[in-house]
């Protein structure tokens, strides 16, 4: 019998005969000589089938395979300098595990297709090339944020989906019953958990699917995305600042040492990401809505940025730009203001450049009691929901703070995609729940 292998595991059994199970990705035809390209999810690899050197049924079969048919081709590996991957297999014998019928064939054929059509056979538009590469590339994102955190002392501590009160604010809430008229809400962001748990431990992770209910249809927005939270005690902004530094140059690190292939199906321009090290620009909100007025944007200092702002103002750096002190006003109950300055929060965000915006939020949060018990008055928000959050503020209280990224934004950047519906194998969004 001979051994099983995957594709990209070929080149350790060049002169042998395998066995590699797969889908047919395409077929070419020439006269006495049909050339499979067999897909595993590893890799393609072309297989060469003479008529000579098979039986007449199983070269007829194999002739008249249709896409993505499901079949194990036996054969000999041979390294073959122009082939993709750099390997062939001879093929010695096939079994067709199933045929895909010829009157209902895959519907995704290598032409164009729109992205609405696409979209609608997300189940079967994962098998193609540039979307493995994009699910490949957010795997060792994932990987990257994950050893990244666990190799610098903090505890992975996992926060709950059903809450029982906004985070975020409240027009962002996706509402579910939970039993006996009781309701809760999906979660928006672990934050006020990793406070908890950051009293607890020091410093903590937390990496899990949050949920917006806002109505915006745009490249930057999903409904439900993943995002990854650390939260640490004892740090200030310029802590937070630089761990979100070192994290991001980290993972764009870990993709161009692991994922140089994908990163070139993508035809990413790999030196945009090269030219990604510490420092980072710094610079103020203040600073940042003067320079998006010079560049002619309508934006007044007081009003968050749109997206094209955050276009313009990513445009002009070849490295992600960290802008801080962002007005009290329009951020979140939580955010501690400047004391030098309270008209301002000691919040940053982190966009990434060549447009893409936004990609970190964070900051430091509110550690005075008394200032606590003000703002949640004034967002109007239940106190009883936030008791056990008030009680961090009286047991124990001290300056803290961490951020979030959304992995969809930082793959999407990563990869230079349009868009972030492509970062995620099942993307939701405001007109898409399906499949
Ligand atoms: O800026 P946001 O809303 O911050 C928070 O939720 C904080 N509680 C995080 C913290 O400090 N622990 O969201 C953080 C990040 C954004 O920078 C963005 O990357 C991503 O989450 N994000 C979204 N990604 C996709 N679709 C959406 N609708 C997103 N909203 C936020
Ligand atoms: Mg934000």
């Amino acid at each position: 019998m001979p051994e099983r292998i995957t594709i990209a595991d070929a080149a350790r059994h060049v002169g042998e005969t395998v066995e590699i199970p797969g889908w047919l990705y395409n077929l070419r035809k020439s006269g006495r000589i049909v050339f499979p390209i067999l897909r595993d999810g590893t890799g393609l690899i072309q297989c060469v089938a003479q008529k000579s050197e098979l039986p007449e049924p199983v070269f007829e079969e194999l002739k008249h395979l249709t896409q993505e048919s499901s079949l194990i081709v036996r054969g000999k590996i041979r390294a073959e300098a122009r082939a993709q991957g750099g390997y062939e297999m001879d093929v010695e014998g096939v079994e067709i595990v199933q045929k895909v019928a010829e009157i209902d064939p895959y519907p995704i054929t290598p032409k164009e297709h729109g992205v609405e059509f696409l979209m609608d056979r997300r189940h079967l538009w994962l098998r193609s090339q540039r979307q493995h590469a994009i699910i490949r590339v957010r795997h060792e994102v994932i990987k990257a944020v994950r050893d990244y955190f666990d190799n610098h002392g903090f505890t992975l501590v996992d926060t709950p989906i059903f809450t029982p009160a906004a985070c975020e604010g409240t027009t962002t809430l996706f509402e579910v019953n939970y039993f006996d008229d009781d309701k809760a809400y999906l979660t928006q962001s672990g934050q006020l958990y990793n406070e908890a748990t950051a009293m607890a431990f020091g410093k903590v992770y937390s990496f899990g699917p949050t949920f917006r209910a806002e109505k915006s249809k745009t490249r930057r927005h999903l409904t439900e995305f993943w995002m990854v939270e650390p939260e640490m005690a004892y740090a200030d902004l310029d802590e937070i600042k630089r761990v979100a530094e070192e994290m991001i140059v980290y993972i764009v690190g870990r993709v161009l040492d692991t994922r140089r292939e994908e990163l070139k199906v993508l035809e990413r321009d790999v030196s945009k990401l090269e030219a990604v090290h510490a420092p980072f620009p710094r610079l103020s909100y203040d600073d940042a809505v003067k320079n998006l007025q010079q560049h002619g944007s309508e934006i007044q200092w007081g009003s968050d940025f749109g997206g094209a702002d955050e276009t313009i103002l990513t445009e002009q750096f070849e490295r992600p730009i960290l802008v801080d002190r962002f007005p009290t006003a329009i951020k979140a109950f939580y955010m501690a203001p400047d004391p030098a300055r309270p008209e301002v929060a000691l919040g940053v965000d982190v966009l990434a450049p060549e447009g893409y915006g936004e990609i970190i939020g964070g900051g430091q949060r509110i550690h005075d009691l008394d200032l606590l018990l003000r703002r949640i008055e004034e967002h109007h928000l239940p106190r009883e929901a936030f008791e056990w959050y008030i009680d961090l503020r009286k047991y124990g209280s001290v300056p803290h703070g961490g951020f979030g990224m959304g992995i969809e934004r930082c793959v999407a950047w990563v990869c230079g995609l349009e868009h972030v519906r492509e970062t995620i194998a099942f993307p939701r969004m405001l007109y898409r729940l399906r499949p």
